[in-house]
């Protein structure tokens, strides 16, 4: 599909990865609309594509809202949701709300609308705890561990029937951890950058061999692309990874080393469901947290020709750069 001139509705398009999509919608020709609430993004996130975009403040939880928004559109990305792990677990309800029950608003109206397609976040969350790794899209079990991932996983099977009963094409992205500037500051590596730019070492929970899947946002908006590009028919789902394990001990050491910072890492023995001692506002360490999150990136590549081309240690440096840059950005920790 050709995005010059066609009208797009972008949910969450002040967050992170919301407002890199936008920029990428209005580089390529289209007329965007943003729908957000701004209760994480911000229109600082949007401060290069100001002139060019539509910003509505509405909630997707708001079924009228979500209809107004999308008409008259072709494609809607829907990225707004509530991601923060502490809040799913402390209200399950709310959470659902915020994600399940705003995605059946975006597909009804999408529906009602007649757009042509519809792409939505999922995340590495419907995975849990991993059978095995790298996790891929059509063995791996689905098991979430958290509120979240059951929400994002019903995500998925709403959209699968839409997409069947409406005939309109829906592809769901499960995000890995995405990372670059304009994150959002509560994970670890954001924590580990702060830090280190206030002369601080890195604080590492427990034995730092969690491994995680850290994924640039400019492939992320890669894939989005390559989507819309190559419109992959009916319903399907992609991990957006790299299919690289990072443990955090590594990710300590990499931060150091990319940010010039001459300090080493320190442990804190923090149990999974209690507070570091050491850490701003005593930052929890997740309950049930898990042990490992690496996706294969192989259907993306064999379906898509979309391959993850950012490197760690480049991404990290880009993202250390913006915070540099940009230090008023990270002051309440997300979770
Ligand atoms: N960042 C990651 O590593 C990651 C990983 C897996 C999945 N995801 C998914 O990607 C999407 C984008 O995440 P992000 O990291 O950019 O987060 P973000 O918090 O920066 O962006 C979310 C945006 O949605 C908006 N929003 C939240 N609730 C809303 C509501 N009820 N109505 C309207 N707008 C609302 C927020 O204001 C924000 O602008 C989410 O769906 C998230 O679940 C992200």
């Amino acid at each position: 599909m050709k995005m010059d001139g066609r009208r797009v509705l972008v949910t969450g398009g002040a967050g992170f990865i919301g407002s890199h999509l936008v920029e990428s919608l209005v580089g390529q020709g289209a007329r965007v609309r943003v729908l957000d609430d701004f209760s994480s993004g911000c229109r600082a996130n949007l401060a290069a594509v100001r002139d060019d975009v539509e910003v509505i403040e509405g909630d997707v939880r708001d079924a009228a809202a979500v209809r107004a928004a999308l008409r008259g559109c072709d494609v809607v990305s829907h990225q707004a949701a509530q991601l923060e792990i502490t809040r799913c677990i402390e209200d399950p309800l709310e959470d659902l709300r915020a994600n399940t029950v705003a995605t059946l608003n975006v597909l009804e109206a999408a529906v009602r609308a007649g757009v042509a397609r519809v792409l939505y976040a999922s995340s590495a969350c419907v995975y849990g705890q991993p059978a095995f790794l790298p996790s891929d899209e059509s063995r791996h079990p689905t098991n979430p561990n958290w509120a979240y991932g059951v929400s994002k996983l019903a995500c998925e099977k709403y959209a699968a029937i839409f997409s069947q009963t409406s005939g309109i094409p829906m592809t769901g992205f499960r995000y890995a951890i995405v990372y670059g500037p304009r994150e959002w500051y509560g994970r670890v590596l954001t924590i580990f950058l702060k830090r280190l730019a206030e002369g601080r070492p890195p604080v590492i929970f427990g034995d730092g061999r969690q491994q995680r899947d850290f994924t640039y946002v400019s492939d992320v908006v890669a894939i989005n692309q390559a989507v819309l590009a190559q419109e992959p028919p009916g319903h399907d789902v992609f991990n957006v990874s790299t299919g690289v394990g990072t443990t955090v001990s590594q990710l300590a050491r990499i931060a150091t080393e990319v940010t010039g910072v001459n300090v080493d890492p320190i442990h804190e023995d923090v149990a999974p469901g209690q507070r570091s001692r050491i850490v701003e506002e005593e930052r929890m360490r997740l309950p049930s947290e898990l042990e490992a999150m690496v996706l294969d990136p192989a259907k993306g590549r064999q379906r898509l020709g979309w391959t993850p081309q950012v490197e760690l240690r480049t991404g990290l440096a880009r993202e250390w750069e913006w915070y540099l840059a940009n230090r008023d950005r990270w002051t309440k920790l997300h979770y």
